[in-house]
């Protein structure tokens, strides 16, 4: 690419985008907060709905919530609880655990299962009125799970079945490698969509207990040297990922034939119960023959320079990384520990400063918000980008074992981090060009609309402006 145009511009950053996403938000079942007077909110018309879309996928046998919400027996004894949970909204000990602020930044997110604030009221009313059941006709049908033993995103083409581990009911945490097993794979090939699941030697089916506390895993091929796949976003944690993740179309992820699969990174915590467990990976294959057109890599940056003092609210702490290419960022995750009560991420280029998004922070659930295709931020290089972490180390948070305690960088959960991690594509000038050109063209924008996330977007030439240097004078 030789020049384009100077778009460093200092316009005012408009919400236009968030409006747009607004729109595009899926009407929801539950139309039950604008009923008024004689609708009443019933459990078979308004709340099943509900928790369907937003509660049942762990609130059920055999997964990780401590009761079941599907029956109007198991749900009712739960009513106020209910009520609570779903009022604290982005706040820490909100069900369902979503903490992305509606009111700030992009909106259009993948598998959003935040609640409306018509569903909220209306969870309201139906509690404060008595929760009554309804009649059994308007009940929806219910929903259908995965059993154990079956996988959520589907039939799998190779499932790896890594060692075991244990921990006693009260042992210290432990970090390592386990050893390397054979994925049994012949040929190369690459990966659609991949699943992790821990399968325990627990009895439970309700409240499922867990001991792989993360785990990143590596591919080593024959040779014995291990891959670099840009980055599988595939930390097992089963509160991330319950129906697997599927890669952009165009950028699969390579399993090379005769490899090995290491769990290379493993963190594991006691549950108070003595438990064995392993983790069991799934793969879908896209069809042989395939090649993937894109590069996937991993923005991920934070500091280590974190002092929270103890017992108290209100402490902030900034980080900055300096883009050196372009980037098309794919998720919002961002990464604390326990004091951690709250982040969020700008993006800098040019004279506008515009917050990409902000999230409540609770610890018990490391949350990624992956955006959808026209809302994931397109970055060009030199984008400066900061990240702002809140901390409270009051007894106010309950995730503060000790609010006594200073507490600075490190690895356990007491300790803090405050960072931000993130699969990105990588792009050349002419790629983040043709990026900028396609995003255009689907959100009909014209010259000087301003988007959340991608600065240039809403300017294909700016006449007069001094032209941006290309890539290899940088
Ligand atoms: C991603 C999994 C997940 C989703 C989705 C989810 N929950 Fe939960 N829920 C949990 C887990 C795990 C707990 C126990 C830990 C805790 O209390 O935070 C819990 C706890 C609760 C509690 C407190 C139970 C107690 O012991 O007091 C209530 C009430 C609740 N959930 C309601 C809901 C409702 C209502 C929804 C949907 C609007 C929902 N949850 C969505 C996993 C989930």
């Amino acid at each position: 690419m030789t020049t384009s145009s100077n778009r460093r511009l200092a316009v005012p950053v408009l919400l236009a985008l968030a409006a747009a996403a607004v729109l595009l938000l899926p009407a929801t079942p539950a139309a039950a907060g604008q009923a008024s007077g004689s609708d009443e909110v019933t459990f078979t018309k308004h709340i099943v709905p509900i928790l369907q879309r937003s509660c049942q996928s762990c609130h059920r046998p055999n997964s990780l919530a401590p009761m079941s919400l599907i029956t109007y027996d198991e749900v009712r004894p739960w009513a106020r609880s209910i009520k609570n949970r779903t009022a604290l909204r982005n706040r820490m000990g909100a069900m369902p655990p979503w903490f992305l602020e509606k009111d700030v930044g992009i909106q259009a997110i993948k598998e959003d299962m935040s609640l409306t604030e018509q569903e909220i009221t209306a969870i309201a009313r139906w509690v404060d009125n008595g929760a009554p059941r309804g009649n059994p006709d308007d009940l929806p049908p219910p929903l259908e799970f995965a059993g154990p033993g079956e996988w959520e995103m589907g039939e799998p083409d190779l499932v790896v079945v890594g060692p075991s581990a244990s921990r006693d009911a009260d042992q210290p945490d432990w970090w390592g490698a386990l050893p390397a097993v054979e994925t049994g794979l012949t040929e190369d090939r690459y990966v659609k969509t991949v699943q992790v699941k821990e399968v325990g030697d627990s009895a439970r089916t309700i409240g499922g207990r867990f001991i792989f506390h993360h785990a990143f895993f590596a591919l080593i091929d024959e040779d014995g040297n291990q891959l670099d796949n840009g980055d599988w976003p595939t930390i097992h944690d089963m509160r991330n990922n319950p129906r697997g993740y599927t890669f952009d179309p165009e950028a699969g992820r390579f399993v090379p034939g005769n490899s090995r699969l290491q769990w290379d990174d493993v963190h594991l915590h006691s549950n108070g119960e003595d438990t064995t467990a392993h983790l069991e990976i799934a793969f879908q294959f896209h069809p042989r023959g395939y090649e993937p057109t894109k590069r996937i890599g991993r923005i991920g940056f934070g500091t280590a320079d974190i002092d929270v003092l103890p017992n108290r609210d209100g402490q902030v702490r900034h980080f900055y990384q300096t883009l050196q290419q372009n980037v098309k960022l794919t998720m919002y995750a961002p990464h604390m520990h326990a004091a951690g009560v709250r982040m969020c991420l700008e993006a800098i280029w040019g004279g506008r400063v515009e917050t990409l998004n902000c999230a409540g922070y609770d610890h018990n659930w490391l949350r990624y918000y992956r955006y959808e295709e026209d809302a994931m931020p397109l970055l060009p290089k030199g984008t400066i980008l900061h990240g702002i972490g809140y901390f409270d180390s009051t007894a106010a948070n309950p995730n503060v074992i000790d609010p006594r305690n200073w507490t600075g960088f490190g690895h356990r959960a007491v300790d803090n981090m405050l960072l931000v991690l993130a699969p990105a594509f990588i792009l050349t000038d002419e790629e983040f060009e043709a990026e900028m050109a396609a995003r255009r063209e689907r959100l009909q924008l014209s010259e000087g609309d301003t988007v959340i996330g991608c600065p240039l977007c809403g300017f294909e030439e700016l006449p007069g402006q001094p032209a941006r240097p290309a890539a290899d004078q940088q």
